[in-house]
């Protein structure tokens, strides 16, 4: 009987998105009168430069995710939204619904500035599911205007019979966190969702990203308790804090050493068994950084594995990727991770294009059998989009060869790849600086995708023009390391010529790939969707998103080829490419 309501629900949805279809070539209408106007070159503003099979709303300005969770057979999704326009903004919490995390509905915003504790902005924060099943949301409340003055507050669904939550209510006992002892309180936001260990003391704990000290040096994570969830308590003493400037959107959470598909509920704190993830979004760099570490209970305390970790920090993404947030999925026992990518291009040209901001592919997450790193990986319901296909097996590439892979629209496509370098190429691999030896970025920027190289830059070029004007190239290149000769495997996103358009932010992103590439073997994953390239080196060890806007590989006159810059050949062992079917998105 439950099936059968949320299968009507699930139609009745459907009618509302298409009825809501013809507002959307009204709106672009509005954006090419706008562009014209605006002076950007008028290939920012095609509507084929649009995500289709990435989160996005239909228009307008979206950042952070917040509280994801699955309710009564739904998936929730919730965002940092402005309704009025493409830029940061009168930040509401817009609020959409799945069944599979691909195909998304519009509802009602869920939160808006209506209480003195939330007047001027209802900011990030999370879900906690009780043990009765309920949801509730704890987020942070601007109640002062001018100054970015923060409390916490709580909401409950005001129907917890709805499977699509549609209304929530805030308890007049709000704020139910305020900033105190000292405190900074412009710099106090975005609670975690909360845990209680079942053999615990009874109390939920939540953490809340902040700094401290003089110069605002210190990013923490202050801890509270709270019985009852309306009475919280200052537990003193941060649970980690590091020399990094302020954390936004801390999350914390456990993780199995048992390998994959066993994501851990946030409460299961304990046991020999589980470690545990600390992710916090550095707001000085704007990127998303962990570490895998042990929390201690009794001392209310985590300590990263890695003594050097708060300083070499792994990253979830070496790309735009950020103010990221997990949730644990009771219905495939797994851990997903939600992350916002911005544009890179002007926000004249956001305000031409009538919108910005978009949501990686949701990403399962699970610790790496070596237990240093996680693995990330799309959710496996991004597959069933795959349309029509080709590959290449057993391919070689020489030295400054280019294949193109033909048969498919290569705009919107998942692309899988194979890649065996001979061990005699591995033997000719370049030297690596000592310089550089942390620095990935600086080393991808010296070392872009068209410097020859021993063993690479091999790779793809993706969103390429025919006339291969422009491209993006994502790509590895090995070195040996100085001393060990051990191979160091750097993954690259090389945006340098991806657009003729001269206004854009186009950064060479990278990472160093922990994996043993003795046999010669790397995969690499690319979801291409008109203007982002997310990419998965090594089975998700490291990732890489970007935004691209060509002005000629648009459309259909996007291609896909395999690279070869190295002076050894690289053999694709196989490669599968597909175009990708755009889901029902948010009536966009
Ligand atoms: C991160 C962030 C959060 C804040 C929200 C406001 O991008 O700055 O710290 O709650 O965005 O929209």
């Amino acid at each position: 009987m439950r099936a059968l309501v949320v299968s009507f629900a699930w139609a009745w949805l459907l009618l509302l998105q298409l009825a809501g279809a013809s507002h959307v070539v009204h709106d672009h209408e509005n954006l090419e009168a706008e562009a014209a106007t605006a002076k950007v070159p008028p290939s920012i503003v095609n509507p084929q430069l649009r995500t289709g099979y990435h989160f996005h709303p239909a228009k307008n300005w979206i950042n952070d995710p917040n509280a994801p969770m699955y309710y009564k057979g739904w998936y929730h999704f919730f965002y940092q939204y402005n309704p009025k326009g493409a830029v940061w903004n009168n930040i509401v919490w817009a609020h959409s619904v799945s069944r599979d995390l691909i195909h998304w509905v519009a509802l009602e915003t869920a939160l808006r500035p209506s209480i003195p504790s939330d007047r001027y902005g209802c900011w990030s924060g999370s879900a906690t599911v009780l043990p009765d099943g309920s949801p509730v949301i704890m987020y942070t409340g601007i109640n002062r205007p001018n100054i970015n003055y923060q409390v916490q507050n709580v909401a409950y669904p005001k129907n917890k019979s709805d499977p699509l939550l549609r209304e929530w209510a805030k308890p007049s006992y709000n704020p139910i966190i305020v900033p105190q002892g000292g405190i900074n309180a412009t710099q106090f936001r975005d609670p975690t969702t909360a845990w209680r260990a079942a053999d615990g003391d009874g109390h939920w704990r939540l953490l809340i990203g902040g700094v401290t000290g003089a110069t605002a040096a210190r990013g923490v994570a202050y801890v509270y308790r709270s019985r009852d969830f309306r009475r919280w308590t200052w537990v003193r003493r941060p649970l980690h804090s590091a020399a990094t400037g302020m954390w936004e959107c801390p999350d914390f959470y456990p993780v199995s050493t048992d390998g994959r598909l066993v994501g851990l509920e946030t409460s299961v704190s304990s046991g020999p068994r589980v470690k545990h993830v600390l992710k916090n979004s550095l707001d000085l760099r704007r990127y998303d950084y962990y570490t895998v570490g042990t929390y201690d209970r009794k001392a209310e305390r985590y300590v990263p594995d890695n003594p050097a970790g708060d300083e070499h920090r792994l990253r979830y993404d070496y790309g735009n990727f950020y103010a990221s947030k997990t949730f644990f999925d009771p219905a495939k026992r797994r851990r997903i991770l939600w992350g916002w990518a911005n544009e890179s291009d002007t926000t004249a040209d956001d305000v031409a294009k009538g919108w910005a901001g978009i949501q990686a592919i949701p990403r399962t997450v699970w610790l790496d059998p070596s237990g240093k790193q996680l693995l990330q990986w799309p959710i496996e319901e991004v597959e069933a989009l795959r349309g029509k296909s080709a590959t290449l097996k057993d391919r070689v590439i020489r030295p400054g060869q280019h294949v193109e892979v033909t048969g498919i629209q290569a705009a919107q496509a998942d692309v899988e790849v194979s890649f065996e370098v001979s061990s005699s190429a591995l033997a000719g691999a370049e030297p690596q600086d000592p310089a550089l030896a942390y620095d990935a970025e600086r080393l991808c920027g010296v070392k872009g995708a068209d410097v020859k190289g021993g063993a690479g830059p091999f790779g793809l070029w993706v969103l390429a023009s025919a006339n291969l004007k422009e491209r993006t190239a994502v790509f590895f290149r090995v070195f040996k390391a100085a001393g060990s000769n051990k191979p160091v495997v750097l993954m690259c996103n090389d945006p340098t010529k991806s657009s003729l358009n001269p206004n854009l932010y186009r950064p060479t992103f990278a990472g160093f790939v922990d994996t043993d590439i003795s046999n010669g073997k790397i995969s690499l994953r690319s979801l291409i969707d008109r203007s982002v390239v997310e990419s998965f080196g090594a089975g998700g060890k490291t990732c890489i998103l970007s935004r691209v806007y060509p002005s000629l590989a648009i459309g259909k006159n996007a291609r896909l080829y395999v690279f070869n810059n190295g002076n050894a050949d690289v053999r694709v062992s196989r490669l599968t490419a597909w175009e990708m079917k755009k889901p029902l998105m948010n009536g966009a």
